[in-house]
């Protein structure tokens, strides 16, 4: 988005009007260049009414991104390690991002958000809607000394973390995870969670930490989601996002450090006591194979356990759950 356009938002942001001509003198352009950027603006899906007299309104306003909230709200041991704050209003993928930034000059701690993402992705290719200034599109850059196979734990711990943050909010019951990485409320999704690898001979491994969590999402008309969501404003009603952020970034730290030390064990109770599909008829989708059975938990290396129909143990390390209804016997 053009710095014009990003100043005009900037100002309908309080949901208050304002007239062509206030636009115009504060930005140095003509009322009609002012009509002109609205108008694109509002390609965005943004609520923006004009009206006779008055001007341009934002509907009930909004909050854009900002990093020196955000990093009003770091704590020290975060401080210590974000090395940068990225905020852009339109982005393919916050993901990639980092993932380009990894392979030239991008440093661990490294942090990008986006407004909006026109190629936001999912897990297994799928891709995640990401509407404009509604929710949070967050990655995070962050290198370990340890080879992908000793991070298998590493997206349970996140999902541990975000759901961390939803219970500081007080969304604390009705909270359910899914393996590998859903964050669930009333078994509709509220986040999901996106690792990317990049492995690094004889190094290490440098993982982009992709979060995206349903804010307001409700706030539009028509959303292409092919599963039952649920948004932050929907439970506890609207919250500022800059400071979700910052709450969410001072959780992953906290995270990281624990899990570089002692991996997933500090976080195997809390996702028991959140596993949805423990004890329930679950449906494991690996490719084209589905295995059936009761599911059992998580193993130290993130791997779920599911006792299939002879009996035996199974042990998944990547895969997609689908849950039944159990039928009473
Ligand atoms: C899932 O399928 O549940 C994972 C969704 C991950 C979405 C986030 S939004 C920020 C980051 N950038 C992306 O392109 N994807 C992740």
């Amino acid at each position: 988005m053009k710095k014009l356009h990003h100043h005009i938002l900037e100002l309908l942001a309080d949901g208050k009007f304002h007239s062509g001509e206030e636009l115009g003198i504060a930005t140095g352009i003509t009322r009609s260049a002012v009509w002109k950027i609205v108008k694109q603006l509002m390609l965005l899906h943004l609520p923006i009414h004009s009206l006779k007299g008055k001007g341009y309104q934002l509907e009930n306003g909004l909050e854009l991104l900002h990093e020196s909230t955000i990093r009003r709200n770091l704590l020290p041991p975060a401080l210590k390690k974000i090395s940068q704050i990225d905020i852009f209003d339109t982005i393919d993928s916050t993901n990639q991002y980092l993932l380009d930034k990894a392979k030239t000059s991008g440093k661990s701690g490294a942090v990008c958000l986006a407004e909006y993402q026109h190629s936001g992705r999912g897990r297994r290719g799928r891709p995640w809607y990401s509407p404009f200034a509604s929710n949070i599109y967050f990655s995070l850059l962050w290198f370990f000394v340890r080879d992908p196979v000793e991070l298998s734990g590493l997206s349970l711990a996140i999902t541990i973390a975000v759901t961390r943050v939803l219970k500081h909010y007080g969304i604390k019951e009705k909270l359910a995870v899914k393996w590998p990485n859903d964050v669930l409320w009333e078994k509709q999704k509220l986040a999901g969670i996106l690792l990317e690898m990049l492995a690094e001979p004889h190094t290490g491994t440098k993982v982009v930490i992709g979060i995206g969590l349903n804010m307001t999402m409700s706030n539009h008309k028509e959303i292409p989601i092919d599963q039952p969501w649920t948004d932050v404003k929907n439970i506890i009603g609207q919250q500022p996002r800059n400071l979700f952020v910052a709450a969410l970034i001072n959780e992953l730290v906290n995270t990281l450090d624990l899990f570089e030390t002692h991996g997933l064990l500090p976080f195997l109770s809390e996702w028991e006591s959140l596993d949805i599909t423990r004890n329930q008829e679950i449906a494991l989708h690996a490719g084209e194979h589905i295995t059936r059975g009761i599911g059992l938990g998580i193993t130290e290396k993130g791997e779920l356990l599911l006792t299939d129909s002879n009996n035996n143990v199974q042990r998944f390390l990547s895969g997609e759950v689908s849950l039944r209804l159990v039928t009473p016997s």
